[in-house]
C-alpha cells in the first residue's frame, strides 16, 4: 500500500484514544469483574457472560493494557482498581482451566495469553502462571502427529473435524511462552510443528488465505481447504486474513525463519491490496466499496499489531513502512470507527463482524456490524504498540 496521501495517527490522538479506552473500561468494571463480557455486543452494548466463551481473555487483557497505561500516567487510584478487578478475573480463568470448563478446543491461547500470561508478566501472579500452563497442557493435547497439526474445534476422532484454521497461530505464543518458564521444549515444539503445517496449507499461492484446512485422518496428508467464517471457499475472510498477518509476525519472531518474512509480506499485501477507500476491509475481502456488505474493523487493528510486531525485525526502510501503515489504519480506526458517544455503545470499536452468515458458508449469524470484544482490545494494544516499547503478552 501507498501511504502517500493517507493521514496517520498523531501522539495526540493516541493519547486521546488510549485515555477514552481506560475511561470506557473503568465505566465498565461494575458490570465486568465477577462477569465477563459477551463476544459481540447487541446494538452497541455488551451483556454479561460466565467465563464459557472463547473470547472472555480479551476483556481482561483491557483491563491489562488500561492497568498499564493508568500506572505510566499516574493515575494510580485507577491502576488499582484495574488490578483488583482483572487478579478477580485470573482467578476465574484459574479456576475454569482447573475445572475443565469449556476448554475443548483450541483457544487456549486467546483465552489464557492476555488475562493469565498478562498477569504473570506484568506482577509475577504464581497462580496466573500456573493457570497459563494448566492452559498450554490442554493445548497441546489436541496436537495430531498424524498431519502435524493442532485441531481446532470438535472431538478429536472425528474425520469431519480433522482441521486446523488459520486463527491458531495466535493461540501458539501460549506454548512458546511456557516452554520459555517451564524449561520443557516439548511445547515449542509441538508449535513449530504446527506453524510450517499451517504455512504450507492454509496460505495460497496468491498470498490469499484458507480459513480452514482439513487432512486425512489416517495417512495426516493435506487434504483441502474450506471457509466456515469467509463468504464462500474461495474467497479470503478479512479476519482470517489478519490472523495471518499476525501469526506470521509471532511465527517470525519465535522461529526466525526467514521463509515467514516473505510469507508475512506476502498475506499482507494481499490483505492491503483489498482495502477500501478508508483502509477498513469489508467481513470478506472478496467485497469493496458499493458492495453494501458489513464491515470488520476488528481485523484492521489486527493488522496493526501484526505490523507493529514485524517492524522490530526487518531492516529500518521497512520498518517504517510498516509503521506508518500501522499509523493509517489506527488513524481511520480513531477517526471513523472508535465509539464516541458513549450513551450510544459501552465497547470501544464500532463495525466489526463476528459471524455474517452467507449461502456460502458454514456459520452461524450473529455480531454482524457491532462491537466485538477482540476487537476492542486489539485497538488498545495496537495504540499501546505505537506509544511505546511494549513488552508483548503473546
Ligand atoms: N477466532 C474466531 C474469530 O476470529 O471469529
Amino acid at each position: 500500500m501507498d501511504t502517500f496521501g493517507n493521514p496517520k495517527i498523531k501522539s495526540g490522538e493516541i493519547e486521546e484514544a488510549m485515555d477514552f479506552c481506560l475511561n470506557q473500561v473503568i465505566n465498565n468494571l461494575p458490570k465486568f469483574t465477577y462477569k465477563f463480557q459477551n463476544a459481540y455486543s447487541v446494538d452497541g452494548f455488551y451483556q454479561e457472560i460466565d467465563n464459557t466463551d472463547w473470547t472472555c481473555g480479551f476483556w481482561t487483557g483491557e483491563l491489562w493494557l488500561s492497568y498499564e497505561w493508568a500506572l505510566e500516567h499516574e493515575r494510580t487510584d485507577e491502576a488499582n482498581k484495574l488490578h483488583e478487578a482483572a487478579k478477580i478475573q485470573v482467578e476465574s480463568f484459574y479456576q475454569r482451566i482447573k475445572n475443565k470448563v469449556a476448554v475443548d478446543h483450541h483457544d487456549m491461547g486467546f483465552l489464557y495469553t492476555p488475562s493469565c500470561v498478562a498477569a504473570y508478566k506484568l506482577t509475577k501472579d504464581e497462580r496466573a502462571k500456573e493457570a497459563a500452563i494448566m492452559a498450554a497442557d490442554q493445548l497441546i493435547t489436541r496436537f495430531h502427529g498424524v498431519g502435524n497439526f493442532i485441531q481446532a474445534w470438535g472431538s478429536m476422532d472425528e474425520p469431519e473435524n480433522y482441521r486446523l484454521i488459520i486463527d491458531c497461530l495466535l493461540n501458539l505464543p501460549l506454548l512458546y511462552w511456557a516452554t520459555e518458564v517451564t524449561g520443557d521444549n516439548k511445547y515449542r515444539d509441538i508449535a513449530q510443528k504446527h506453524i510450517q503445517t499451517a504455512v504450507d496449507n492454509v496460505i495460497r499461492e496468491d498470498y490469499s488465505t484458507w480459513h480452514t484446512f482439513y487432512f486425512d485422518i489416517n495417512t495426516g496428508k493435506p487434504s483441502h481447504g474450506s471457509t466456515c467464517q469467509g463468504y464462500q471457499d474461495g474467497s479470503a475472510w478479512a479476519r482470517g486474513q489478519a490472523w495471518g498477518v499476525y501469526g506470521m509476525a509471532c511465527a517470525y519472531r519465535y522461529t526466525r525463519e526467514e521463509e515467514y518474512i516473505e510469507k508475512f509480506d506476502g498475506v499482507l499485501q494481499y490483505f492491503l491490496n483489498h482495502l477500501p477507500q478508508d483502509l477498513i476491509p469489508y467481513w470478506d475481502l472478496e467485497f469493496t466499496d458499493g458492495d453494501q456488505q458489513p464491515k470488520d474493523s476488528s481485523s484492521a487493528s489486527i493488522v496493526a499489531c501484526g505490523l507493529l510486531e514485524m517492524a522490530k525485525y526487518v531492516s529500518d526502510e521497512k520498518a517504517a513502512e510498516y509503521m506508518a501503515i500501522a499509523g493509517c489504519l489506527l488513524k481511520s480506526l480513531y477517526d471513523n470507527y472508535q465509539v464516541k458517544d458513549v450513551n450510544k455503545s459501552n465497547g470501544l470499536v464500532l463495525h466489526s463482524t463476528y459471524s455474517n452468515h452467507s449461502p456460502y458458508n458454514t456459520c452461524n449469524h450473529y455480531g454482524v456490524d457491532e462491537c466485538n470484544s477482540w476487537g476492542d482490545y486489539f485497538y488498545m494494544e495496537a495504540l499501546t504498540r505505537m506509544s511505546k516499547d511494549w513488552n508483548q503478552y503473546w
